[in-house]
C-alpha cells in the first residue's frame, strides 16, 4: 500500500548531508537502490537525484512494525525515512560522497511500491540502449544520465545569465511557421483552417532573428528548439536545441569576441577548464588541406601532405589519371605503424572505400629501410625515394595515399586520419581543442540539382573582395561565415548576413531562383530590408552537442531527456503513430499508406 506525505517534509537530498550533520535528525525520500537483510539488521541504499545514502534499520532503533516493513523493501520502492545521522559503523565507502555516514532510521513510510525494473538502475549500464529507451523514465534514474541533465540545465542557465548581461534580449520565435532554408527537409504541420496548406516547423529561427534586427532589437538570443528531417547520426537528432543569437551593427570579429568569452565562461564554470583566448582561427582551405575536414580535430597531428607535384609524371597510372582529371594525390604518414599486418591494412583500404575512395595506396617503410608497398612496382626506385622523403617517411612508418578528385581525397584522408587516431587511442576526452573555421566557400556545386546551393544559407554575406566573382566565377567566392569547432565536432556556425537587397537578389539569382520565386519564399524578409536594416551577423550552437562534449559522452542521446532513435521514432511514446480517421478528415488529409 502506498502511503501519502501526510505533512512529512524532506529535510535534504541524500548527498547534501555530510559529516557535520552527525547527531542530527533528518528526513530523506527517494528510491531503494539495494536492500541487504542481515537478520537483526537491514542495510538499505537510498537513492535520489543527488546520490546515495546508506540507511540502517535495527530492531530497537525502529519499532517492530517498521522493522518488518523494512524487510519487505525491494529495489525501486519509493520511501520516506526519518532518522539520525551517524558515523559509519562499518567500513567507510570512499566511492560514495556520503561514504562516511549513515542514517539510523526511526520511522519508515512506503510511498510507492515498484515492480522489478526490466534492467538494473546503475551507472555505466550494460543494458541495450533500445530497452533502456523504451523505459526512458527508468533509464533517466541512472546517475550518469542524471548528471548529464543537470549539466544541461546549468549550461542553459549560464548561457542566459551571460547573454542578458551582454545586453541581449531573449525573444521567442514561432514554431508554426514557413519553411526556413537550412538545407534539410522540413517537418510539416497541416492547417485545419486552410485545408491543403501546411506550416513548417522551424529548422532554425534564422529569418525571424534577422527580422528582429530589422525591428531594432539590436541583440537577440534564444534557446530554441529546431526540427530537421534528415538522416540521424551519433551527433544529430530530428529535433534538437540551438543556442541562437544575432547582433546588429557588427562584423565577424564582434561575433567571435562575444562567443569566445561565452565559451571561456562555460568551460571555466562547468568544467574548471581554462580556454585560452583568442581561440585559433583557420581558413576553410587550410583546414581542408591540412586535415581533410572543415571540422578538424586538433588533438593530434597526422596532417595531410599534398604530393601531387612529387608524383607528377611517375609510372603509377592511378596517380597519373587523378592528376590529369584535375584531382590530386595526397597522403598521411601514420608514424610508427609500418609494422601493421596486411589484414589490418586491407581493413583501412575498405574503410577508405566506404568514403568513396577507389583504393588506398600504401607503403610501409621497414625498420631496416626496406619497403613493402601496394604500388612500388609501378614506380622507379628514385620516384619512390622522393615520395617517401616528401612524406618525411622514417623507418617504421606507414604511408597512405589517396588519388582522386580533391573532394574525395579530403574526405577519405580526413576520415582515415580520425580512424587511425581512434585505433591508436590518441583522442583524449579531457583535452579541449577549439578552432574557428573561417572563409568558407559561399556556394557548393550540387551534381544532383545541377546548380549552386548555399553552403551555409542564402543570407550569408560574400567576402567583400570576392563580390566581383559572384557573376563570373561563383564557385570561388568565399563567405563571411564561421564555424566553431571543438575536438572535431562542429559546435556552432554563423555568418555575417547580406543586408543589401541588391546582393540578396543577386544571391538568389546565383542559386537559380527567379525574382518571383525568391519573393514567394522569402518576400517578407526582402520587403523588410526595404525599410531600413542594420548590418547584422549571428551564430547558433547546438546545445545538445555542446553538453555532449562537456559531459564526455559520444552520443547526443545521452544529453537529451527523451531522444529519438535512428529511424526518428520515439521508442517510449511510440511516436510517430497512426491517427484517428476523424482527425485526418478534419484536416482533409488522406494517408496513401498506413502501417
Ligand atoms: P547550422 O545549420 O550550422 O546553422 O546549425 C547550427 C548548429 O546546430 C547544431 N545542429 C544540430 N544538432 C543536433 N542535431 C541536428 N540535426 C543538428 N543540426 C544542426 C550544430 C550546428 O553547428 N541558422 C544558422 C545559424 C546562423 O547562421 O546563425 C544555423 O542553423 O551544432
Ligand atoms: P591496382 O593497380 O588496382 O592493384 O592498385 C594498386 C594499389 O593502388 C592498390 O593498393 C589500390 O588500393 C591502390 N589504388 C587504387 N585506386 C586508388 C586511388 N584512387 N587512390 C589511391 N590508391 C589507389
Amino acid at each position: 500500500m502506498a502511503e501519502t506525505m501526510q505533512g512529512l517534509h524532506r529535510s535534504a537530498r541524500c548527498a547534501e548531508i555530510g559529516k557535520e550533520a552527525i547527531g542530527r535528525e533528518v528526513t530523506l525520500m527517494g528510491w531503494v537502490q539495494k536492500n541487504r537483510n542481515k537478520g537483526g539488521i537491514i542495510f538499505v541504499d537510498l537513492r535520489d537525484r543527488s546520490g546515495v545514502m546508506q540507511l540502517i534499520f535495527e530492531n530497537g532503533s525502529i519499532d517492530e512494525e517498521g522493522f518488518e516493513k523494512a524487510g519487505k523493501l525491494r529495489s525501486e520502492y519509493v520511501i520516506a525515512v526519518t532518522g539520525t545521522v551517524e558515523a559509519r559503523s562499518g567500513a567507510v565507502n570512499e566511492n560514495l560522497a556520503t561514504g562516511e555516514i549513515e542514517i539510523r532510521v526511526r520511522s519508515l513510510r512506503i510511498l510507492s511500491e515498484a515492480q522489478t525494473p526490466p534492467f538494473p538502475i546503475e551507472e555505466d549500464s550494460k543494458t541495450k540502449e533500445e530497452l533502456r529507451l523504451k523505459h526512458r523514465y527508468l533509464d533517466l534514474r541512472r546517475p550518469d544520465l542524471q548528471k548529464n541533465l543537470k549539466m544541461r540545465s546549468q549550461t542553459a542557465a549560464l548561457v542566459r545569465e551571460y547573454f542578458i548581461k551582454e545586453g541581449f534580449l531573449e525573444i521567442e520565435t514561432p514554431m508554426l511557421t514557413k519553411s526556413t532554408p537550412e538545407g534539410a527537409r522540413d517537418y510539416l504541420v497541416p492547417s485545419r483552417v486552410h485545408p491543403g496548406t501546411f506550416y513548417a516547423l522551424p529548422q532554425s529561427p534564422q529569418i525571424f532573428k534577422q527580422l528582429l534586427m530589422c525591428s531594432g532589437c539590436d541583440r537577440y538570443f534564444q534557446i530554441a528548439r529546431c526540427f530537421r528531417d534528415e538522416d540521424l547520426r551519433a551527433d544529430r537528432q530530428p529535433e534538437f536545441t540551438q543556442i541562437d543569437l544575432e547582433m546588429s551593427f557588427v562584423d565577424v570579429d564582434d561575433v567571435i569576441d562575444v562567443n569566445e568569452r561565452l565559451l571561456a565562461k562555460l568551460f571555466r564554470e562547468m568544467l574548471g577548464v581554462e580556454v585560452s583566448l583568442p581561440i585559433a582561427r583557420m581558413t576553410w582551405q587550410e583546414a581542408m588541406d591540412r586535415f581533410g575536414s572543415d571540422k578538424p580535430d586538433l588533438r593530434f597531428g597526422m596532417e595531410l601532405q599534398d604530393v601531387t607535384e612529387v608524383v607528377k609524371g611517375c609510372g603509377f597510372a592511378v596517380f597519373q589519371s587523378a592528376i590529369e582529371q584535375g584531382g590530386s594525390v595526397r597522403g598521411i604518414n601514420a608514424k610508427g605503424l609500418g609494422g601493421m599486418s596486411r589484414k589490418k591494412i586491407d581493413k583501412l583500404v575498405d574503410f577508405a572505400k566506404d568514403f568513396g575512395a577507389r583504393g588506398l595506396a600504401w607503403a610501409a617503410v621497414g625498420e631496416d629501410g626496406s619497403m613493402k608497398s601496394s604500388f612500388a612496382k609501378f614506380m622507379s626506385e628514385e620516384e619512390m625515394g622522393c615520395l617517401v622523403k616528401a612524406m618525411s617517411g622514417q623507418p617504421g612508418d606507414l604511408l597512405l595515399f589517396a588519388a582522386d578528385k580533391n573532394k574525395v581525397v579530403y574526405d577519405v584522408l580526413g576520415n582515415l586520419r580520425l580512424e587511425l587516431a581512434r585505433q591508436q587511442e590518441l583522442l583524449d576526452k579531457s583535452e579541449y581543442k577549439f578552432v574557428w573555421i573561417t572563409e568558407f566557400p559561399l556556394l557548393e556545386w550540387s551534381e544532383e540539382e545541377n546548380r549552386y546551393t548555399a553552403m551555409h544559407h542564402p543570407f550569408t554575406m560574400p567576402m567583400e573582395e570576392d563580390l566581383e566573382f559572384l557573376d563570373t566565377n561563383p564557385g570561388r567566392v568565399r563567405a563571411k561565415a564561421y564555424d566553431i569547432v571543438l575536438n572535431g565536432t562542429e559546435l556552432g556556425g554563423g555568418s555575417v548576413r547580406i543586408h543589401q537587397n541588391h546582393i540578396q537578389e543577386k544571391m538568389f539569382q546565383v542559386l537559380g531562383f527567379t525574382k518571383e520565386e525568391a519573393y514567394e519564399q522569402f518576400g517578407f524578409l526582402l520587403r523588410a530590408f526595404q525599410y531600413g536594416v542594420p548590418p547584422h551577423a549571428g551564430l547558433a550552437y547546438g546545445l545538445d552537442r555542446l553538453v555532449m562534449l562537456m559531459a564526455g559522452t559520444d552520443s547526443i542521446r545521452d544529453v537529451i531527456a527523451f531522444p529519438k532513435v535512428k529511424d526518428a521514432s520515439d521508442l517510449m511514446a511510440e511516436a510517430p503513430s497512426v491517427v484517428d480517421e476523424k482527425q485526418l478528415e478534419e484536416l482533409q488529409i488522406a494517408a496513401l499508406k498506413k502501417e
